[in-house]
């Protein structure tokens, strides 16, 4: 890619990936780090569905498991752990909220509201301090999602190799110390659990942080994202004209968390025309789909309210589709939506410094904003005659 390219796609990314598709006089065309798009909605979901793409392992977990069905097991045990967890996370919500004060920088905030509602479950209240507080200094420091300055990113790295030394020593303690009560107490027991006997401490604990950056890092910067759209659009702040639900989805395909899925071409294959090598990507772009004028009403606007109009929502993936699709959307998607409606409950919120532009750095995150969020004086009745002198 030209430096000249390079700048624009920095600028406007998502701007730059719609451009070469309008322009692209194929079905598919070229991604400037190598891989390709499939432009098309149809053909798009045929990639995400197609079991020519899916013989294989999903690319979410890397090597780091032996078999699809270690993919599965792993990814449901978690997901199933996180969901008994909906309750206590509910609760938590509004502390967690006025926790973050008058004035909160995000998207880190995100992250951080996240983490402080699901610290317990992530891991349980008896596991070694030290071990909770490098987790908690993690999402301090941006290890929730790759971020996207060099200078944040190298911060936030920094503190990986330890955490996983960490997390792999004390996976070895709770191996050694075997099957202790049979439900798991927190994630890193639903992950020992479902992780085969043989796989290294080390890789357990790799597996463990890949899912502990889906759960504070993905559903933290969705929050974000929600918030941004709805202060950017509704300036005023809440109450909202939308109920959480519609905003939260509408924020989901406007700004698709994972903006690029890939698939490996599995052999020699043509597809949209052209022919591609076994083991080149074929990325489906989830922001394209989102933003197909043929499959959705004025895309380019953000509308929520087209969640309530029967017939009113085209393909919508920002938890991927198909057989690889995400484990944890539905928990993921509940955690979003109670997330905002408990940040604007009953509070006076509003944002500042808000550019809907992402930045893109593996994944689509926000640039920075400030939230202004106090709680309305609760009304009291007016003292009615008698009741003067109480
Ligand atoms: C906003 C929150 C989240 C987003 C946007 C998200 C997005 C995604 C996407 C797009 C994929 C599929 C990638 C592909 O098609 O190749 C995926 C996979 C996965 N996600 Fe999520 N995720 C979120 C939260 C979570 C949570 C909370 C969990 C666990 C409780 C989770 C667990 C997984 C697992 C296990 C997979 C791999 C599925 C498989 O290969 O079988 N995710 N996620």
């Amino acid at each position: 890619m030209s430096v000249r390219e390079m700048r624009r796609f920095r600028r406007d990314p998502l701007g730059y990936i719609e451009d070469r598709a309008r322009r692209s006089p194929a079905e598919v065309f070229r991604l400037p780090w190598g891989a390709w798009c499939v432009r098309d909605t149809e053909p798009a979901l045929t990639v995400l569905h197609d079991p020519v793409f899916h013989g294989g392992m999903s690319t979410f977990f890397g090597d780091m498991l032996p078999s699809r069905a270690a993919q599965l097991t792993l990814g449901r045990a978690v997901r199933n752990l996180v969901r008994t967890h909906s309750p206590a996370y509910r609760q938590r919500l509004a502390e967690a909220a006025a926790g973050l004060g008058p004035v909160s920088r995000w998207p880190q905030a995100g992250p951080t509201l996240v983490y402080r509602c699901t610290a317990d479950v992530l891991l349980h209240p008896d596991a070694p301090p030290e071990l909770r507080r490098r987790l908690a200094q993690a999402v301090t420091a941006g290890l929730t999602a790759r971020q996207p300055g060099m200078r944040e990113r190298a911060r936030a790295e920094v503190l990986r190799p330890r955490l996983l030394a960490a997390i792999t020593e004390h996976v070895r303690d709770r191996r050694a110390e075997g099957p202790g009560a049979s439900e798991p107490r927190d994630v890193l027991d639903a992950v020992i659990g479902a992780c085969p006997a043989e796989l290294p401490d080390g890789t357990v604990a790799n597996l463990y942080v890949l899912l502990f950056q889906s759960i504070v890092g993905n559903i933290g910067y969705a929050v974000a994202w929600a918030l941004l759209l709805a202060g950017v659009h509704h300036p005023s702040g809440p109450p909202w004209p939308w109920p959480a639900d519609g905003l939260v989805r509408e924020a989901g395909r406007c700004r698709p968390f994972v903006w690029m899925v890939g698939r490996p071409v599995p052999h020699a294959l043509e597809f949209g025309g052209l022919p591609f090598a076994a083991g080149t990507i074929l990325s489906v772009s989830p922001y394209l789909l989102h933003h197909d004028p043929h499959r959705w009403d004025r895309p380019e606007l953000f509308r929520p309210d087209r969640w309530s109009e029967p017939g009113g929502q085209g393909p919508y993936l920002p938890f991927s589709a198909g057989p690889f699709t995400c484990a944890g959307a539905a928990v993921a998607h509940t955690f979003i939506t109670d997330a905002v409606a408990a940040l604007a409950q009953d509070a006076r919120l509003t944002i500042s410094g808000g550019d809907t532009r992402p930045l893109i750095s593996g994944s689509v995150l926000p640039r920075p904003f400030t939230v202004h969020r106090t709680l309305k004086t609760p009304v009291r009745p007016a003292p009615t005659q008698g009741d003067e002198g109480r």
